[in-house]
């Protein structure tokens, strides 16, 4: 997609500069617009080289894209898909939002036909000042898109909600905006469960598993993209994307009360999660000494949440489970499926060193119609990707 960042006066335009390396890096096209106070605070020449795009602002030094000099502004804005002004400044904003445009960035955003998304940062006082934020409820208005400053130190020394988002947060928001909405998944809320559970053996040793959960966060976030507000019920480490709803579980029996306190407002449930199937049958409560001779650890099976959560499915809900095989991979899956009593279920070919952190996966969806074609290979970011727009498909044939 085509991004034209704007970068305008304030300390974090240096942050731009980390934006616009991830946006390209992401396959997008970005060219940059910078203010005459944003050129004070980064040089043209970065951003032209990061993004391999002539960088465009108020000094005619750098105006080298020029197929008609009269209507720059309007070429760069029928250009992009989404104008992104990080930093934003007090001053871009109140001019927008009041319909000034007196340079090439202001003149751009008003003439934008694409989204618009602002990434605020300023003094926490400049911040809170009714006049700004009366100018970005006039601009959310006018259906432009917001990523808030956070709390923070300042340049200036003060401590308060002023200090541009991480630029990981920005991104995603940029991300979410461009991605295209499958309609019959929008707004829909979809529960998935992601990453290891882990089961105590004592205050220092736990059970778990080799999953990481990043298919279940690139799940979340790929379902996020499609318009959906997914509820994600996670054990682990990882951090949820931003825009998804997080539960933090550690055990198989967290995960399962986390998950029947949501389900029945749920549309779907996506379960990624890799669950310990067993669990010590104590947890001691000080540390377990060593003994000689032979120790025996007594395991007992912890809660099957699919299952669970499948056999209290209402009419409308529908459930998705995951089958990890290392061997007879469509036929395990395919008995998982019948058992478990799912709408379908990605098999995960786990043989050799296959599915676990390794970025390329494959996965082959399996319905009661039998198995379809494979997704993937490929990374688990865009895996996601295929296996919501396979899902979107089915519901939307209505099979
Ligand atoms: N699952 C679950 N709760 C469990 C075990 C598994 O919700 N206690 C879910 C997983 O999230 C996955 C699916 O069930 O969606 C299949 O998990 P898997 O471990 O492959 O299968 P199991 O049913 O545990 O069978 P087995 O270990 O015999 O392969």
């Amino acid at each position: 997609m085509k991004i034209l960042l704007g970068v305008t006066g304030g300390i974090a335009a240096y942050k731009a500069a980390e934006l616009a390396r991830l946006l390209v890096k992401a396959g997008h096209s970005v060219r940059c617009c910078l203010t005459d106070a944003g050129s004070r605070f980064i040089t043209p020449l970065t951003l032209a080289t990061l993004t391999g795009e002539p960088c465009f602002g108020a000094n005619p030094d750098y105006h080298e894209w020029r197929p008609n000099p009269k209507v720059e502004h309007v070429d760069l804005a029928k250009w992009a898909d989404l104008v992104a002004v990080v930093p934003a400044t007090a001053d871009i904003m109140g001019k927008t939002a009041n319909g000034l445009a007196d340079d090439l960035l202001s003149t751009i955003l008003l003439a934008a036909r694409g989204k618009i998304l602002w990434a605020p940062a300023m003094n926490q006082a400049m911040w809170a000042h009714p006049a700004v934020q009366a100018n970005v409820t006039r601009l959310q208005g006018f259906g432009h898109a917001f990523v808030n400053p956070v709390e923070g130190l300042l340049a200036c020394g003060d401590e308060g909600a002023g200090k541009l988002a991480d630029v990981s947060e920005i991104f995603e928001a940029i991300q979410t905006l461009l991605a295209p909405r499958i309609p019959i998944l929008a707004d829909r809320h979809i529960l998935i469960t992601a990453g290891p559970t882990r089961e105590d053996l004592d205050p220092v040793r736990t059970l778990t598993n080799r999953s990481t959960g990043s298919m279940g966060v690139e799940l979340a976030r790929a379902f996020r993209n499609a318009g959906v507000r997914v509820h994600l019920v996670l054990g682990g480490d990882l951090k949820g994307p931003s825009g998804v709803e997080v539960v933090r579980v550690r055990s198989a029996q967290d995960m399962l009360e986390a998950c029947q306190a949501l389900w029945p407002d749920m549309d779907g449930l996506v379960a990624a999660a890799a669950v310990a199937d067993q669990r010590p049958e104590h947890c001691a409560p000080e540390k377990v000494k060593k003994q000689e001779g032979p120790e025996t650890l007594v395991l007992v099976r912890t809660p099957d949440i699919l299952a669970t959560l499948a056999s209290q499915k209402k009419a409308g809900q529908w459930v998705i489970g995951f089958a990890a095989e290392s061997e007879h991979h469509l036929a395990h899956a395919q008995s998982k499926l019948e058992k478990k009593g799912l709408d379908a279920i990605l098999v995960n070919d786990i043989s050799g060193d296959r599915g676990f952190g390794f970025q390329a996966n494959t996965l082959t969806p399996i319905t009661k119609t039998g198995p379809h074609p494979s997704l993937g290979p490929a990374p688990k970011g865009e895996l996601a990707q295929a296996v919501v727009a396979w899902w979107g498909q089915r519901l939307s044939a209505g099979s």
